[in-house]
């Protein structure tokens, strides 16, 4: 702890903040902003801000302010209240910077070869041990994919193992979903056909974060899983094609997805950033692709730079191939996986995959939760 002696020249008010010299040097704090962030603003029971500052009557000023031991003391003009700001809150945010967040990790890009490296977990030891429950989460958010074994062949088994991370997020085709052979299919993945690499759920305006498919029973000749990092891909784009990452990281494209009650439509940009400007993900889907209704003359540029990536997306550097067997569940960040199966002979055995999403932020929550001392915990 940071404890600062008081001497008459550090603070300093001034007509719309403070002028305080900090163990780092002099910042400056503006008024409304001290106020509002007063500790007594916040209920620690709750942990939310009870203090309304649409109510002062009138804008905050402070009529005097010292540094006492740890903490700048506020006296307020117009108001019969006392701030007791501790120093540490102030260096915290004298630059002005995003809170830190421990859910905010560097990813790791991973290639072809990576299945034996694949993060494994058993569902009995993400039920009983948050230890492994932090190591998990952790895998997903550096690596975007993981492998679950020993799953009950239940429907619960998925739920259960969903609620250790979040809850079931529901798309517009409800809240799971069962992947076999249908006599009507309404989905390509319906059907025993070849399934290209893809992100799930482009037609949604915010697409289902993460994935899980729990196999259920696959006996069947052929539908070898294939799972590709998309990061990796888009990150070698943007070395070797700098101008085609440029536009598939910046213009927005259409998806689609309509059968006789549905007739969802969002667009999306094929290459994500984050707040870096580093790729987060993806959103790529040959069958759910609408019509690209960009000026043709963009398109000159635009579609092959499209076909550029997703060549490069398919080289065998970037995909894994493998079986999933029956009782493992893969779990992975459906906007930076891309996902495929090759075709398999329905007649040969019974495949049967049972799937569902969770939200990506609540994921990132719970991991917080686990590893971070928040800003109200002792
Ligand atoms: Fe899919």
């Amino acid at each position: 702890m940071n404890v600062t002696v008081s001497t008459p020249d550090t603070v300093e008010c001034a007509e719309k903040g403070l002028k305080v010299v900090l163990p780092t040097g002099q910042s400056y704090f503006n008024y409304y902003w001290l106020r509002d962030n007063c500790p007594s603003s916040f209920n620690t029971t709750t942990r939310e801000r009870s203090f309304d500052i649409f109510h002062l009557e009138h804008a905050p000023r402070a009529k005097a302010a010292r540094i006492e031991g740890d903490r700048l003391i506020i006296d307020w003009a117009d108001e019969d209240h006392v701030t007791r700001m501790p120093i540490s809150w102030l260096e915290a945010h004298a630059e002005g910077k995003r809170r830190h967040d421990p859910a905010d990790l560097p990813r790791r890009p991973w290639y072809g070869d990576h299945y034996p490296d694949v993060a494994r977990f058993t569902q009995a030891e993400l039920l009983s041990d948050k230890a492994k429950v932090k190591v998990w989460l952790e895998a997903m958010i550096v690596e975007g994919i993981s492998v679950v074994t020993d799953m009950p062949d239940t429907d619960e088994a998925l739920t259960q193992l969903v609620n250790v991370m979040g809850q079931v997020r529901p798309s517009f085709f409800g809240a799971y979903f069962d992947v076999r052979t249908h006599i009507n299919p309404t989905n390509t993945a319906y059907t025993a056909a070849a399934l290209e690499l893809h992100t799930d759920v482009p037609a949604e305006e915010h697409a289902p974060g993460i994935q899980f498919l729990h196999m259920r029973a696959n006996t069947v000749q052929g539908g070898r899983n294939l799972f590709g990092d998309g990061m990796a891909a888009a990150n070698d784009f943007r070395e070797m094609d700098p101008e085609g990452f440029r536009l598939l990281s910046t213009i927005d494209i259409p998806f689609y997805c309509e059968h006789d009650t549905y007739d969802m439509r969002a667009y999306q940009r094929v290459i994500e950033l984050d707040q870096h400007g580093e790729v987060s993900g993806l959103t790529i889907s040959q069958h759910l692709l609408d019509l690209i209704d960009l000026p043709q003359s963009l398109l000159d540029d635009y579609y092959p730079a499209f076909c550029r990536f997703g060549k490069l997306l398919q080289d065998g550097r970037y995909v894994m191939r493998f079986t999933l067997q029956a009782g493992e569940c893969i779990v992975f960040d459906n906007h930076r996986v891309v996902h495929g199966r090759s075709a398999y002979s329905a007649t040969s055995g019974d495949r049967y995959l049972r799937g569902c999403y969770a939200d990506r932020a609540e994921m990132r929550s719970s991991y917080r939760a686990l590893v971070c001392e928040g800003r109200f915990k002792a």
